[in-house]
């Protein structure tokens, strides 16, 4: 398999573009750089094709906006059909009251909606809209959020106005005395406890206990379900785990990858956002709100997210079963319309290694997969394309088995450059 388009394409975008890419996580270095394709000229169904000719079984899923698969023509459709009518006006398009009124229909705290384009955009309004209500400032926040200041002022590598860092404290997932601490430390200063849930599923009771613990102390809870959304249940985490959140954004699954975000919540709260500026030129671009319309139809009508689930688990299992199969310590973990994966028994440098080796041989048997996961599963993964992804991965297993922990590993990787974060050990 040949990269030689991709690998000039991306030369040259190394100098036009900081970073080379737009999305932290698609530069290549996150990949396999060199040895795995950058550039893609089409995406279809489940499979893109780069742009050097190689057609792959894609798991990575755009980073996890494609439920329904590339291309899908209902929503194609949808798209065509409302650019015969227009992209934006002045006025407003009848779509953006059906998408607000769909959601509605199928999110289990969504009274009232308002419409953004990318999710760190949705959860900056989300903290705005909560610290309007309550008249409070600090957020306690677990996960990723976004790239507005808002949220990385509590890691700040730098640009945040340093002002911002005491507005926000992080929690970790799953440990409800660490939160109970931090509403001790902070009495009547909290507006909102934010999480979303990706990596593990919250221990019985946790969720509601969250809930319970922000009420009792006069603040709001709200549930990023940028990735959950339309994924874990067409209503989201918050129908898949039955609790009902004050407010919740999305993105990812809303629009099948047309950019689209949402907040939505109770009236009560939403409200408020009639008189903060909270406030876009694009907000009712009705193409992505046209997608999104026949997206949610579509997730309803052939109830999607049970199918996610159903071929996630096919994938998991046969994944961990050719691991083991091949004495490889790894497993496939999470929940399966989203699932992880990891090495076990590896330091960071070993873990670096079987990851560019693991990308590598999967691309070069035709299936892209990223360093983790998430293994973004679409309705488009048809049994015999997750067949196609298990056979390659039992043969890279079995090939990985014999050099696994030998100094010959290293000899086998063909990476250009490695993961920023990771820098050290390329
Ligand atoms: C849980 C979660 N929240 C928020 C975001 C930010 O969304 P965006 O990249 O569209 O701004 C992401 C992005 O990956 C995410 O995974």
């Amino acid at each position: 398999m040949e990269f030689s388009r991709s690998l000039e394409m991306f030369s040259q975008a190394r100098q036009l573009i900081p970073g080379g890419s737009q999305t932290n996580s698609k530069r290549p270095q996150n990949f396999a750089y060199g040895v795995y394709p950058i550039y893609i000229e089409r995406g279809l169904g489940c499979r893109v094709t780069d742009v050097d000719g190689n057609t792959f079984i894609d798991l990575v899923g755009a980073l996890g906006p494609i439920n329904l698969g590339y291309g899908y023509p209902r929503v194609n459709r949808a798209i065509e059909e409302q650019l015969g009518r227009g992209i934006v006006s002045g006025l407003l398009f009848p779509a953006e009251l059906e998408a607000a009124r769909l959601i509605t229909e199928v999110v289990p705290c969504a009274e009232m909606v308002r419409f953004f384009k990318g999710g760190g955009e949705a959860t900056a309004a989300a903290a705005r809209i909560a610290r309007k209500y309550t008249g409070r400032e600090l957020i306690l926040n677990c996960g990723y959020r976004g790239w507005p200041d808002v949220w990385t002022a509590a890691r700040n590598d730098g640009g945040v106005p340093t002002a911002l860092e005491s507005s926000i404290r992080t929690f970790p997932f799953n440990d409800i005395e660490a939160l109970e601490r931090l509403f001790a430390e902070h009495k009547d200063q909290v507006a909102a406890v934010f999480l979303d849930i990706l990596h593990i599923e919250p221990k019985p009771g946790y969720l509601e206990a969250v809930i319970d613990l922000a009420h009792a102390n006069g603040a709001l809870f709200v549930m990023d379900e940028i990735v959950s959304g339309f994924r874990l249940a067409t209503g989201g985490a918050q129908e898949y785990f039955g609790v009902v959140p004050d407010m919740a954004c999305f993105a990812k699954g809303i629009a099948n990858g047309m950019p689209l975000s949402a907040v939505v919540g109770k009236a009560e709260v939403m409200r408020e956002a009639e008189n903060l500026l909270i406030s876009i030129t694009y907000g009712g671009e009705a193409l992505s709100l046209a997608a999104a319309i026949a997206t949610m139809s579509e997730l309803r009508e052939k109830k999607v997210t049970d199918y996610l689930w159903e071929i996630g688990r096919t994938l998991m299992n046969g994944l961990d079963n050719a691991a083991k199969k091949h004495g490889v310590p790894f497993e496939c973990y999470g929940l399966p319309p989203m699932s992880l994966m990891r090495f076990r028994d590896v330091d960071a440098q070993g873990n670096q290694l079987v990851w560019g080796y693991f990308l590598q041989e999967m691309a070069a048997r035709g299936v892209l997969m990223r360093r983790g996961g998430v293994n973004f599963v679409s309705y488009s993964h048809r049994p015999q394309d997750i067949a196609e992804v298990i056979a390659a991965a039992d043969e890279v297993f079995a090939n990985l088995a014999p050099l696994w922990g030998t100094p010959q590993l290293a000899e086998h990787v063909h990476i250009l450059e490695f993961q920023t974060s990771f820098r050290s050990f390329a």
